[in-house]
């Protein structure tokens, strides 16, 4: 089976590498002639773990190649997906379709064979009618079926979860449809991760749902954990109490600093605009919107609790530890780290900041922040640390050279990677989230 994939950016760029894996072949295609370039070096654009390597095996077998040229990539292709990014638009928060859009216009032009044109990127209700009037419109004289076939991958643990699924969803609404989406992901089918078939409409809505009730469990137990440290209980146990019920189940029920992302954060504002569109109120989501909204500035605000109030605070040192939204990415869009330093700066608090991956893009967006290369390097004379993202390097600090190195030995555990007693025990200031 031959796949094209428009567009290498994460998701395009995994789900290729991941298909040429099964033992298809797949083309990637991105308009990018740089970022092209450096594919066929081997340079990932992103950093995610395992992928360099999957491509460059499959790249080494014959199976993944990279073009710029969309014509020349989807010639031949059984399954064309487009993967480009679907940003919130400027202004209005709607997801913004143009990269979509653009791609469908340009798959109808060049279109050589009956093909499966399918929708990877993440679309508002309704998207997919709109590429097959484009598609239509092209005047093209070959069979095609449009598809809807949201990812549910997870940045950091993409491959993996491309490989081993909990579910697939594919909104068809033919059989031509069906047929060459089951070919392409037969090798899951041997695995037993089920398929789930739907309405092309319905599968585009379970993307914005799945996102957005995933937000809204973060976010449900942000708020439990705030309860926690007013009434002296503590979150993780709820956590466990909670979780344990099959019908809530344990996960996304770590309290921390807010969820980030380039996902649930655009997701969850693109979902409250189709509602508005619809007149068909979402007020759960609105109300997990704001509150994830204003938790992160409440972040600086309680590191600066812990300086000892805004008087106290100010020209006094923070070493921030971790920037990215969680570990294991590069990816720094709507981090709470930005909300944290920007309200630790305005504070006139002087911040050092070091994370493993993120600190390049890091750097453009926290301007007064001095970024270092080393986590000791940023605790050396700090007044107080905050851990903002769990990296698994933070897990194991050295905390009696910490406590030599900081000013004062207060430290801020924004993800509870610590315990208490044990950090307590050895002299610390500790504050976390949602425990006492
Ligand atoms: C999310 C979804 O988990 C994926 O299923 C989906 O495919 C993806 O968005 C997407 O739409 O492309 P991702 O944004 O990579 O994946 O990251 P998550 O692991 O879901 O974490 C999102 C944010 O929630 C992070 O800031 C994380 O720290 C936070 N989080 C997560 C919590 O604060 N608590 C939790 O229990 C879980």
């Amino acid at each position: 089976m031959k796949i094209a994939m428009v567009g290498s950016g994460y998701v395009g760029l995994v789900s290729g590498a991941c298909f040429a894996d099964f033992g298809h072949e797949v083309v990637c295609i991105d308009k990018d002639q740089s970022k092209i370039d450096r594919l066929h070096d081997g340079v990932m654009p992103i950093y995610e773990p395992g992928l360099a390597e999957l491509v460059a095996s499959n790249v080494a077998a014959g199976r993944l190649s990279f073009t710029t040229s969309l014509a020349e990539g989807i010639d031949g292709a059984d399954a064309i997906f487009i993967a480009v990014g679907t940003p919130s638009r400027r202004g209005d928060g709607h997801a913004d379709l143009s990269y979509v859009y653009g791609v469908a216009k340009e798959i109808g032009e060049h279109l050589a064979n009956d093909a499966v044109v399918v929708t990877k990127s993440t679309v508002p209700v309704g998207t997919g009618d709109e590429v097959e009037r484009i598609l239509q419109d092209s005047g093209t004289s070959h069979k095609f079926s449009v598809v809807s076939n949201p990812e549910f991958l997870r940045e950091g643990a993409a491959i993996g979860d491309f490989k081993r699924p909990d579910r697939i969803v594919i909104g068809a609404e033919d059989e031509f449809g069906r047929d060459i989406m089951r070919e392409v992901y037969r090798p899951l089918f041997l695995n037993e991760s089920p398929i789930l078939f739907t309405g092309r409409r319905t599968s585009e809505l379970i993307k914005y749902a799945a996102n957005a009730f995933l937000a809204t469990k973060i976010t449900f137990i942000n708020e439990m954990a705030d309860l926690c440290e007013k009434v002296g209980a503590n979150v993780q146990d709820v956590s466990r109490g909670i979780g344990m019920d099959n019908r809530i189940g344990s996960k996304f029920l770590h309290a921390g600093p807010g969820y980030g992302g380039s996902c649930f954060p655009k997701d969850t504002l693109a979902l409250l605009k189709t509602a508005e569109d619809f007149d068909s109120p979402t007020r759960i989501v609105e109300a997990v919107v704001k509150a994830n909204d204003s938790r992160k500035r409440a972040m600086g605000r309680k590191v600066i609790d812990a300086l000892g109030g805004a008087e106290a605070a100010r020209g006094k040192k923070v070493a921030l530890l971790g920037l990215t939204f969680k570990p294991n990415t590069d990816d720094m869009r709507d981090s709470p780290a930005i909300a944290v330093a920007q309200t630790l700066t305005d504070a006139g608090v002087e911040v050092a900041a070091y994370d493993p991956e993120g600190m390049e893009l890091a750097k453009p967006l926290m301007p007064e922040v001095t970024m270092v290369d080393e986590p000791y390097a940023a605790i050396a004379g700090a007044d107080a640390i905050a851990i903002v993202t769990e990296w698994d390097v933070f897990r194991a600090l050295d905390l009696k050279r910490i406590k030599d190195l900081a000013k004062s030995p207060v430290l801020v555990d924004l993800r509870n990677i610590y315990r208490p007693d044990d950090v307590r025990a050895l002299g610390f200031e500790y504050s976390s989230i949602g425990r006492t």
